[in-house]
């Protein structure tokens, strides 16, 4: 069993009371129950955080440095403007997936560009909190991909 990190930027504790014709209906509490039994049905377990402030995240990360197998990181709007959270997860080496629950380049052009894009290796967009589920499924194949050499 491998735990793996799934981590929130900023106003994701809005969850299914902002924009939701853009962010759908889901809370945050609806995605950390949903992704914790998927991992549970895939042999992992999860860490679920969500917070507004940049440090915590970056806090975060250098924690799953030591215990987690992959990180899922939906960073939110610090997507588009932290160069502290890609630093942070170029220091850390199992698998990184990034995901948006909207489709971030069917949106304003600010949207477009990533720095975390720079260190994952892959992003889902535009898939609603499914794209969350998809992450752990495809952490989990990384983790059992590297198991087996
Ligand atoms: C987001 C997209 C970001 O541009 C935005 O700032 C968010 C959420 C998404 O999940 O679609 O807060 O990361």
């Amino acid at each position: 069993m491998s735990l793996i990190f799934v981590l929130n930027g900023p106003n994701l504790n809005l969850l299914g009371k902002r924009q939701p014709e853009i962010y759908g209906r889901e809370t945050l509490a609806d995605v950390e129950r949903d992704c914790a039994s998927l991992a549970r049905e895939l042999g992992h377990e999860i860490r679920f955080h969500q917070s507004n402030r940049e440090y915590e995240i970056i806090d975060w990360i250098h924690e799953a440095r030591e215990s987690a197998a992959g990180i899922v990181i939906n960073p939110a709007a610090f997507t588009h403007t932290s160069v502290a959270i890609l630093d942070a997860l170029n220091a850390f080496e199992p698998p990184v997936i990034e995901v948006h629950i909207s489709n971030v380049h069917k949106r304003e052009s600010f949207r477009h560009h990533s720095f975390v894009t720079l260190r994952a290796d892959g992003v889902i967009a535009g898939l609603g909190t499914e794209g969350y589920r998809l992450a752990i499924r495809r952490i989990a194949t990384l983790i059992a991909a590297s198991a087996a050499g």
